[in-house]
């Protein structure tokens, strides 16, 4: 067994059983316009690279499996609970129907329960890096701490471009797991889940202090994925420019040269890193951030040291050199809508809440009408940043300037004492579907609404 696939495995059941680890890389997009996978979310002992948690997995690994798809599957997923309670699946920033046995995060599948999900990626289906994740509320913020969270790759526009395509391809799923020195989950107090929970140990697609590899004159494109509940990434690779090309809803319209990226929960990017340095090794750190505190409690959630998360090693020379094109795609901004809304964020004790409102599933909050053009503007006069979310459609930010920023964002940081605003169109499909914070414990306390789009 070569050095690199011990590399790339993730946590798992057994170290032997790493053919079906979450392996990732250059895996070839499935070619069948039909895929059944078989999930069962349970709770068991994980091991590899040198650990040994008990953590709660998708199909035994940590992240779960990655899901690959082209638009115009057809992706089935029979499903089973054998964790200690209810839960769900979300396919997060997937454009896809949020009703029936789709992304439909109102469903529960009580514990030892079953559920086919089943839909179709639209023919017309955004290329990206989308994640799969329990979505009960209540429930939601320990599972995937403890580990539930996978990728859900679609494939589009930037895997036609030869100059990313042809580089190797690392996927960053991370996540921060809150557990004791034995490997076993430990609950967290009030407070912390007020704060958003945050664990020591940070797992890089299920390894701690992973080794990235690049090739000396080559490139490596990495897909990043915050897939831990509350904490936030601030990504820098010593000496190295972060070339992103593609933010929460798939490729930006040109690479955009980055010291750091700022991943709030939820969110994902996608850069590529070229190995023009001496040939040894870098770290890849997560750079303090700082945000803010809960009002009546005063604690602190600033991060104040480096932790270093990753080295990204130098091996081999790359056959060819390349440049990468200036231009990827073209993302129409989106108009000025007629329709506003103002939605108002709000902290209490053990409450989360929008308008002053907490989350109440038969309860609709905001109705729009489907194909509507609408600006939505996320007020927070807390003094927590509040990552804010909504399924089923992507939205554009809009500038400071007033003007839309064309790129296709599912996630938005609303900072501590701050608005924003973004623009959405309700595309394709009617129903109740969901928006809310992304620190997954102010979501599970009432930091949610429900949407409901009405058929024209
Ligand atoms: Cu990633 Cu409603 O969530
Ligand atoms: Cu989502
Ligand atoms: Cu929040």
């Amino acid at each position: 067994m070569n050095p690199r696939t011990v590399n790339r495995r993730s946590l798992c059941r057994t170290i032997l059983s790493g053919a079906i680890c979450g392996m990732v890389g250059r895996s070839a997009w499935a070619e069948q316009e039909e895929q059944t996978l078989d999930v069962t979310a349970g709770s068991e002992w994980l091991t590899g690279s040198g650990l040994r948690l008990y953590l709660s997995a998708y199909a035994g690994q940590v992240p779960g499996p990655v899901i690959r798809a082209k638009p115009g599957d057809h992706i089935k997923i029979n499903f089973t609970n054998l964790l200690p309670n209810v839960t769900n699946l979300h396919f997060h920033g997937l454009h896809i129907p949020s009703t029936g046995n789709a992304d439909n995060s109102l469903l529960d599948v009580p514990r030892g329960g079953s559920l086919a999900y089943e839909f179709d990626i639209p023919k017309n289906h955004r290329g990206g890096t989308f994640w799969y994740h329990p979505h009960r509320h209540g429930y939601t913020a320990r599972q995937l701490s403890q580990g539930l969270a996978g990728a859900f790759l679609v494939r589009g526009v930037l895997d036609e471009i030869p100059e990313i395509a042809g580089a190797p391809e690392e996927l960053l799923v991370l996540q921060d797991p809150i557990v004791n020195s034995q490997g076993a989950p430990i609950e967290v107090g009030l407070v912390d889940q007020m704060q958003g929970r945050e664990g020591d140990l940070i797992l890089v697609s299920g390894r701690q202090n992973p080794v990235i590899r690049i090739q000396r004159n080559g490139w490596l494109r990495l897909r990043i994925v915050n897939a831990s509940p509350s904490r936030f990434y601030r990504l820098q690779i010593d000496e190295h420019i972060l070339y992103q090309i593609a933010s929460d809803g798939g490729a930006l319209p040109a690479v955009q040269e980055m010291d750091e990226i700022l991943l709030s929960p939820g969110e994902r990017a996608e850069v590529m890193v070229r190995g023009s340095r001496e040939p040894t090794e870098f770290r890849i750190l997560n750079l303090p951030y700082d945000r803010g505190r809960l009002s009546m409690i005063g604690t602190s959630s600033a991060r104040s040291v480096s932790e270093t998360i990753g080295l990204l090693k130098y091996d081999g020379n790359a056959e060819s050199e390349w440049d990468l094109p200036q231009t990827l795609t073209t993302v129409e901004p989106l108009a000025e809508p007629v329709i506003r809304r103002r939605f108002e964020l709000g902290e209490g004790f053990a409450r989360f809440t929008i308008d002053g409102r907490t989350f109440d599933s038969r309860r609709s909050d905001t109705t729009v009408g489907m194909n509507s053009l609408e600006e939505w503007e996320f007020y927070n006069p807390t003094g927590m940043d509040h990552p804010m979310h909504i399924h089923t459609n992507a939205f554009q930010v809009v500038g400071a300037d007033g003007l839309s920023i064309p790129a296709w964002k599912d996630v938005v940081l609303v900072k501590a004492l701050s608005c924003v605003r973004v623009r959405l169109r309700f595309d394709d499909y009617a129903g109740p579907t969901l928006y809310h914070c992304h620190i997954l414990d102010h979501e599970d306390m009432g930091m949610m609404g429900r949407l409901d789009i009405l058929p024209k």
